[in-house]
């Protein structure tokens, strides 16, 4: 439900000119806005900063902004100046001293690892826009950072799977024989499980689909991916594109068989997720001691806990010849692409939060923009963040 505000907080152009592009503070090779974003918003009527080599890893030189039209400056300096803060990731715990009362951060903020964060923010005054929980309505499509980052990590877990398989994934005819199409099975049909069928496809693969929404059927088939049923499943229309806890009787029907197509696989691309939940499981211990040496495994859940039970996140093993990848963060592997659709997405909810004289509009009665501000000025506003921090 939408809360209705009394208040329209519109900010004036004076006091909203600076965006600021920061440099990513940890390992990722991301930028929120590349050079050609940069400009979008200079003709959105903002003015455009950025930090010192933010583009750097992600091929985007300091010269490149300036083209751009965009002001080159040291961190702290970006900081003091900006009223509104781009970056991938949310910035460090400590610079939110840098910070002032009524600055506006926008990143992704995975809210129920970060409380301690969001509290500083709240206590500070700042308005914190997070990026990871845009509605996953029609008119937010285009403002859908997950949807994009699940598009490159369901690319890249095909192109890793297939370079690390001791096969080749198309059926090969040479003076050598015939060689069969390699089987590669998908967990998951939503964003990244999609784009793992369709490249797996087009890599030649048979390709096998399981979800528990009945809906993604047809979209798997035009694909050219066979979906897999168990009857019985869990459905909640409610949920918003997304998929609900299933029950145990449905569970181990399910684990039977996925086991039974996973002995047959020489791929799987695990991505179920639940929002909000652990992981399901869906490949044991058991399923992998049953499966073929040399098949690999890349689990983009291992974040959040992983769809196999034995994937570690962050490592590679190999359990009985069988490599499980838990790599979770596959976007910054293609920093350049994954860097152009988040800039993308970010520009496109700016389109909704700054109207044409420039000025920031943060309607609260907006359902997209209440439903991505985690705090506004020392309050709490999504009830999605409000539901994973557990406050009433
Ligand atoms: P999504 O929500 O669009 O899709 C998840 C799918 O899993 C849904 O279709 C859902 O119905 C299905 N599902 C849920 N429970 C299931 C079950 N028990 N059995 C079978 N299917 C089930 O999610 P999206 O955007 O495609 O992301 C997928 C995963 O990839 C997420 O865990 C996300 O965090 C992860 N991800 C990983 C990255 C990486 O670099 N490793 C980068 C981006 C996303």
């Amino acid at each position: 439900m939408v809360h209705s505000f009394q208040i329209t907080n519109i900010i004036p152009k004076s006091e909203f000119m600076i965006t600021a592009i920061l440099k990513e503070a940890g390992n990722d090779n991301r930028v929120a806005i590349l050079p050609g974003e940069a400009a979008i918003l200079k003709n959105m009527g903002l003015e455009v900063v950025v930090e010192i080599h933010a583009g750097e890893k992600s091929f985007a030189s300091d010269d490149a902004y300036r083209e751009a039209g965009a002001i080159v400056t040291d961190r702290n300096d970006a900081i003091s100046k900006a009223s509104l803060l781009l970056s991938v990731n949310p910035i460090p715990e400590n610079d939110i001293d840098l910070c002032h009362e009524g600055q506006v951060i926008c990143s992704i903020l995975n809210p129920s690892e970060n409380r301690s964060w969001i509290d500083k923010a709240k206590l500070k005054g700042l308005t914190v826009l997070a990026l990871d929980i845009i509605p996953r309505t029609t008119r937010a499509q285009s403002m859908d950072i997950l949807s994009s980052m699940a598009t490159v990590a369901g690319y890249k877990a095909v192109l890793e799977a297939a370079s690390l398989l001791p096969r080749f994934f198309p059926m090969f005819m040479s003076a050598a024989g015939t060689i069969k199409p390699s089987r590669v099975l998908v967990l998951g049909a939503g964003v990244a499980g999609l784009q793992a069928l369709a490249i797996a496809r087009k890599l030649g693969a048979v390709v096998e689909v399981f979800d528990v929404r009945s809906a993604v059927k047809e979209e798997v088939k035009s694909l050219g991916g066979k979906f897999v049923e168990v009857e019985g499943a869990r459905e909640d229309a409610a949920a918003g594109g997304y998929a609900v806890e299933q029950s145990e009787d449905f569970r181990k029907r399910q684990q039977e068989l996925i086991q039974n197509r996973a002995i047959a696989s020489d791929v799987i691309i695990a991505t179920a997720q639940i929002p909000g939940k652990r992981a399901p499981v869906l490949i044991n211990r058991e399923t992998i001691d049953a499966m073929k040496p040399g098949s690999v495994i890349i689990d983009l859940a291992a974040s959040s806990g992983g769809n196999c039970e034995l994937t570690q996140n962050g490592k590679s093993i190999v359990v009985n010849g069988v490599t499980i990848i838990g790599k979770s963060n596959y976007p910054s592997e293609m920093p350049a692409d994954a860097s152009k659709m988040f800039g993308s997405n970010i520009i496109n909810l700016l389109k909704i939060m700054v109207d044409k004289n420039g000025n920031l509009n943060l309607d609260m009665n907006d359902e997209i923009i209440n439903g991505t501000t985690a705090v506004h000025a020392g309050q709490y506003i999504s009830q999605r963040v409000k539901q994973m921090l557990n406050i009433k």
